[in-house]
């Protein structure tokens, strides 16, 4: 039989585990378990140690009492399968399977791997049988069948469901299980809850599952451990049980003294405000479009508009959406509460008109970055089809490298289909996983390639790691992402290392107006998404051109 191996991102291979290995580690954790219940510890086994599960298992294990002694023992648990295995042997070692800028993560995993010994990771589901506390951090995508109908699509419950009935399996009935998934409201009462009652009935259980449900508001960046641990937490228990234990746990291992928790009646009520959360934030970024899109075609500068409103208390969170949303949530999460309405609730009536609005519009915004960059090479008489263009940026926000549903990945996507030569640039990346894996990432059959036409070509594309090089005979340069690299980029720099003009084109208030000044001065084009402005500028540039009073 040949060996499988699971593949790091840095190119380790870890041959997938056999069933001799699934023995061995079974001794080794039960070993490890006697030992730490000698010292008191509680066992925590937290389920998916993906982006989320990483740093939430690394928050529990740092986790101590109040003399200062730790007080958990954690157990990632990760199914070993070919795309996701290599995380455990990593972890294992100490090393954080999750890159982050936050300077805490590392460190942390590190510490409780090797010096605290309060973390490990396992492939193994039995490694259940031996939790006080399950944490539940497996994902629950939303599928979209068409680019920009978010109506047109499912949640994907299996993964989730699949590991509830596994821990039913193996869990005792005194086992809290701890929902952190971002799920359609009504599955832990109605999903879940089932799922594991009727797995107890069969092993003779006449206890409920105590079942507690409390989303993660966990953002990538510089501050990514904090927002696990040092921020706000809504949770709520199906029963007063485990209602009870969720606080009680969560007041032990998250910093709910300076940040107290919300607790809700219902578990459906603490799942519908990650929903609402997220569909607030994806309709207030939405509704900018139409204006970004009145304001290119009328003069004005929205992102000098959105400041001038912004001063305003009540206003404060009014911000640019940039070339559309991007990251794991916004992108899906009302999706899921659509989908509940229906599926799970089994209502027939369309109630929903502004949430999926708002997803529609995020998801396609990008693609008029296209449209500006086909315009901006027009005026300068380059056909589109025959162009070099650099996109900078390839993440969803700015200083971090996740590249999840990110408008870059749209802009690229697009501007290939219209024929141009594409080349990307983040300081942040060494891959871009969406088009060097695109058969398979994010999973077969799931790539936004399908949406478009002429991707094949994508498979190549390669992260520049220089920017002086790749901006070298660029047509186009495309300030896609806020990285703090691209803020200072000076006019007559990015001339001298491009060799000629090019079309400079703003997805999200990059540049002054001196600067855009000064590209038109220097020959070059520039157009931005909610930057009407440009075209006075350019007129006025223009007008000292004939009275000879620019240096070029
Ligand atoms: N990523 C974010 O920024 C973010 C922020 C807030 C909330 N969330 C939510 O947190 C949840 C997890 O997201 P994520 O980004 O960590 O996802 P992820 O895909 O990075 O991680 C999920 C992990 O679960 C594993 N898994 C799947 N099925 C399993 C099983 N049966 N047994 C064991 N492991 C299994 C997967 O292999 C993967 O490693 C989602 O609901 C997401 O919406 C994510």
């Amino acid at each position: 039989m040949s060996i499988e191996y699971s593949v790091s991102p840095e190119g380790k291979r870890f041959p997938i585990p056999v069933p001799e290995d699934h023995k061995k580690e079974l001794s080794r954790l039960k070993k490890e378990i006697a030992k730490q219940k000698q010292l008191n510890r509680e066992i925590v086994v937290v389920m998916g140690v993906g982006f989320v599960g990483v740093a939430m298992a690394a928050v529990i294990a740092d986790t101590v009492d109040k003399k200062g002694k730790p007080s958990k023992f954690v157990i990632g648990m990760q199914r070993p399968s070919i795309r996701s295995y290599w995380k455990i042997p990593i972890l294992n070692k100490g090393i954080s399977p999750v890159i982050s800028e936050d300077q805490e993560l590392a460190p942390m995993i590190k510490r409780c791997v090797l010096d605290k010994k309060t973390l490990t990771a396992t492939f193994i589901y039995e490694v259940l049988s031996f939790a006080d506390v399950v944490v539940v951090d497996i994902q629950c995508d939303y599928i979209k069948e068409s680019l920009g109908d978010v109506h047109n699509g499912h949640a994907e419950m299996s993964p989730l469901e699949e590991s509830l009935a596994i821990m039913a399996e193996h869990i005792t009935p005194d086992t809290l299980v701890l929902i952190e998934t971002t799920v359609a409201p009504g599955t832990t009462e109605q999903i879940a809850y089932p799922i594991m009652k009727k797995v107890f009935q069969r092993r003779g259980i006449k206890k409920d599952p105590l079942l507690a449900h409390s989303f993660e508001r966990v953002m990538p960046g510089k501050n990514y451990v904090a927002s696990i641990r040092d921020f706000w937490r809504v949770c709520s228990g199906i029963n007063r049980h485990a209602r009870d234990r969720v606080v009680t746990f969560l007041s032990e291992v998250i910093n709910t003294r300076d940040y107290p928790l919300t607790v809700l009646d219902k578990p459906i009520e603490s799942e519908t405000a990650k929903i609402v959360e997220n569909s607030y934030r994806a309709t207030i970024l939405a509704f900018l479009d139409e204006w970004s899109l009145f304001a290119e075609n009328n003069g004005v500068d929205l992102i000098k508009v959105i400041n001038a409103i912004k001063v305003r208390p009540t206003h404060s969170n009014i911000i640019f959406p940039g070339p559309g949303i991007g990251g794991y949530c916004l992108p899906k999460d009302g999706g899921l509460g659509i989908w509940a309405y229906k599926h799970i609730h089994g209502f027939e009536d369309n109630i929903f008109r502004i949430t999926p609005l708002a997803i529609n519009v995020n998801d396609t915004r990008a693609l008029h970055v296209a449209q500006l960059t086909r315009d901006a090479l027009r005026n300068m008489s380059r056909p589109i089809a025959a162009a070099d263009i650099l996109v900078l940026g390839a993440s969803y926000r700015e200083d971090v490298g996740d590249t999840r549903y990110s408008g870059s990945e749209l802009i690229v996507r697009k501007l290939t289909e219209m024929g141009a030569e594409l080349k990307v640039h983040d300081p942040y990346l060494t891959h871009w996983w969406e088009f060097e894996k695109q058969g398979t990432y994010p999973k077969k059959g799931y790539s936004l390639s399908r949406f478009f036409h002429n991707q094949e070509k994508l498979s190549n594309l390669k992260m520049q790691k220089n920017l002086k090089e790749a901006l070298k005979g660029a047509d186009a340069i495309i300030f896609a992402v806020r990285h703090k690299q691209y803020l200072g980029l000076d006019p007559d720099e990015v001339k001298k290392m491009v060799g000629n003009t090019a079309a400079i084109i703003d997805c999200f208030g990059i540049l002054d107006d001196k600067k855009i000044r000064r590209y038109f001065e220097l020959g070059c084009e520039v157009k931005g998404l909610g930057r009407g402005h440009v075209r006075r500028i350019k007129d006025e540039v223009r007008m000292q051109g004939m009275r000879g009073k620019v240096k070029k």
